[in-house]
């Protein structure tokens, strides 16, 4: 899908994910303040978040007045484009307050409901990702392929927890069962890193419960346009319900154990 519109829209998430990652890397403060809390007192927002997302909304605002917003951290406008950006302006806010280097900048245009472009910067790695719908994925510009399916016995899975004390006992649940059936399981603190991870070829599968499109919107275009599947329960799209990501071979059977135990429920 090379057209106009597709390039304009590629260029422009490009652009304002450099900017808002230079922002967040240079002008991370010594003293990074807690901004508020959301879901519970362990999801914290940072003042970089906010900052960060109207950085990129004032952006794409003024390139692109008539576009829908869905931000992190707070953006919602319905736009009469038919184009909706997706924003998160730090995926992995933990490991950014912390001090360590897996977070990333995640910017999604959806055309019509469907997401056609996607981009994610990880400026600690020096890394961005990108992916146009049907045109491949690319790091740093070069093009990316997911890794051919091992056996699940020897997948290294990436997974992630909730802020909530609830759905962490339903994870923990899960994971009590997976974790003797696979290689290792990994936990970046990044869903849109880790998708991309996926389709680099440096994780064989991701999945999680209870993200958010800001999460995966970028991330999961990325993948799939590497070769991976994405999905969430059989038959049903990628949702805050559960999102897998995984190449064919080894999403269905990943599917199938995630579905019986239940990683789709808290
Ligand atoms: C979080 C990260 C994390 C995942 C959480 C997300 P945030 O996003 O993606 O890896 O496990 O579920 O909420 O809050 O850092 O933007």
């Amino acid at each position: 899908m090379t057209d106009p519109l597709t390039t304009e829209l590629l260029d422009l998430a490009l652009e304002v994910a450099r900017r808002a990652g230079d922002l967040l890397r240079d002008g991370r403060p010594a003293d990074l303040g807690v901004a508020a809390t959301k879901t519970s007192p362990i999801d914290v927002v940072t003042e970089m978040d906010i900052a960060a997302e109207k950085l990129i909304t004032d952006f794409l605002g003024r390139h692109r007045p008539h576009d829908g917003l869905l931000g992190e951290e707070g953006a919602d406008s319905k736009g009469s484009s038919g184009i909706r950006w997706v924003i998160d302006p730090i995926d992995g806010t933990v490991n950014y307050l912390y001090g360590l280097p897996s977070w990333a900048v995640s910017i999604a245009a959806e055309k019509d409901g469907e997401t056609v472009v996607g981009v994610v910067t990880a400026p600690m790695r020096g890394e961005t990702y990108h992916a146009v719908l049907g045109q491949g994925a690319h790091t740093n510009g070069e093009p990316v392929r997911c890794r051919p399916a091992p056996a699940l016995e020897q997948s290294l899975i990436a997974t992630g927890f909730g802020y909530v004390r609830e759905r962490r006992v339903g994870q923990a649940r899960v994971l009590h069962e997976l974790l003797p059936q696979v290689r290792d399981i990994r936990r970046g603190g990044s869903a849109a890193i880790d998708l991309c991870d996926v389709a680099c070829g440096r994780l064989d599968a991701y999945y999680e419960r209870g993200i958010n499109p800001w999460d995966y919107a970028a991330g999961a275009l990325i993948a799939r346009e590497a070769g991976a599947l994405t999905g969430g329960r059989p038959g049903v799209p990628a949702s805050g319900e559960l999102t897998i990501a995984a190449p064919p071979g080894l999403f269905e059977p990943l599917q199938r154990l995630l579905d019986d135990l239940g990683a789709w429920h808290d």
